[in-house]
Formats: C-alpha cells, structure tokens, sequence
C-alpha cells in the first residue's frame, strides 16, 4: 500500500479515537502536531511516514483518552499491520508513542529517534504560547482545578512519579512545574526558534495576571 494511503487510514483512526475527547488532546491537537512535524521532518530530513504515523497516533493511546492503554496500542498494532506498514517501522512507531510523553522524559530517558524526537516536539509547541495557554485552562476546567491559589506553591525539577502524583494543581502552577520548562527540552533546532515566541507570550500572559491578581495594573 502506498503511505499516502496509510496515512489517509491511520488519519481516520486517530480522527475516530480522539473525537469526542474533552480533555484537550482533541483532533484539532493532532492536527496542529502534525502540520508542526512535517515541517520539522523536512528541516531535519526526516523520514515522513515514520513522522506522521507517530504524530497522528500519539495520543490515541495516552491513558488520560483511552481507559485501556494496553488494549489501544494493540489496536494500533493490529491497524499498522493491516495497512502493511513494515514490522520494523511499526516497532519504531509504537516505541515512539510510548516513550515520548513529558514525564517519560522527566527520568533522564535514552534519547528518541529523530522521528520520536520531532514529535515530541511538535507536542510540546502545542503546549505552549496562546494555544498552549488555552489548552492549560481548558484542561484545568474540564479537571476542576483550581485557577491559582498563591499559598499552594508550585514544585520545579520534579521526576516522573512526582510529577505524575502532583496533587492539588493549579492551573497557574502548571506552567511553573510543566510549560516554562518545555523551551530549554526540546530536540531540534526549527522547534527551539518558534518555542523563543512561544515561551515569551506565556510568560508576559502570567506577569500580566499576577499583576491584575494583586491590583497592580
Ligand atoms: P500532550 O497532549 O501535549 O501530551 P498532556 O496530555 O500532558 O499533553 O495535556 C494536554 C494539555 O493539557 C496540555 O496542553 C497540557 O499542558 C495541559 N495540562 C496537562 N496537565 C495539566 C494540569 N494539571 N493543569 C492544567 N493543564 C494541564
Ligand atoms: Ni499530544
């Protein structure tokens, strides 16, 4: 099969999955990752299928979408294999989507591949400046977070099972112990130019709040 048709297939997948998802990782993310990965892949010359694939099905299996995360990378497997994809591109697909996520990288984790790694940063620019913004509120709503509370301080340098086990979350402290951080982790060099802007605007966003916060502008 050609990958323009694999694509095509692994596209409706993920549409169908992440469809009436209300915690932020909706198909509009993935649209929005992958425009960013292939852009990336093609500064970075990476292979696009192997780009794409893993960009379009990152989430289907985060166990904050699926209740079985075990049970949807199987039905990834068994989706790539039906479309013909190689043994070998699935081993790296499937390794990809289950090692990229940011408190997997929080463990001093191997690098990724390329790929990996240009997915991951596409994920991360999504987090990030307004849209990163909107999605950290909207997360927040949808988890009945707090907004911001400044006698719950925000914990930095966490390790995968803090931050896993973060409890009582702000949505403020979220870019204290998530966000801010994102610029100075990402892989390649397209990504850390447009996370410059991206980092700026959430921190002007967060003066601009602590300000109003305490009737100083
Ligand atoms: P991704 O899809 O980028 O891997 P996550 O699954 O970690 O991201 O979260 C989805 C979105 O919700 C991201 O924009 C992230 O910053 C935001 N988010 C995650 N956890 C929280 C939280 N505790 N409070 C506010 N926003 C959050
Ligand atoms: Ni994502």
């Amino acid at each position: 099969m050609k990958t323009d048709k694999q694509l095509e297939q692994i596209f409706i997948f993920a549409q169908k999955k992440l469809a009436h998802d209300k915690t932020g990782h909706s198909f509009s993310h993935i649209q929005r990752v992958s425009a960013l990965a292939k852009k990336l892949a093609h500064e970075e010359k990476a292979d696009t299928f192997i780009t794409l694939a893993s960009a379009l099905l990152h989430d289907t299996i985060d166990d904050k979408v699926v209740a079985d995360s075990q049970q949807a990378l199987t039905e990834v497997k068994h989706l790539l294999a039906l479309l013909e994809v190689s043994p070998e591109k699935v081993a790296i697909i499937t390794y990809i989507i289950t090692h990229m996520s940011f408190a997997n990288s929080l463990n001093g984790q191997e690098k990724l591949p390329l790929e990996g790694q240009i997915v991951q940063d596409a994920d991360w620019l999504d987090a990030m400046g307004a849209i990163g913004i909107t999605r950290a509120i909207y997360y927040g709503g949808h988890h009945a977070e707090t907004i911001y509370d400044p006698t719950i301080k925000p914990r930095t340098n966490l390790d995968k099972t803090e931050y896993r086990n973060l409890a009582n979350e702000t949505i403020i402290n979220h870019f204290h112990e998530k966000l801010f951080h994102l610029k100075d982790m990402l892989n390649t060099e397209g990504a850390r130019k447009l996370a410059q802007h991206r980092d700026a605007v959430m921190h002007t966003f967060l003066d601009e709040f602590t300000a109003e916060w305490n009737a100083k502008r």
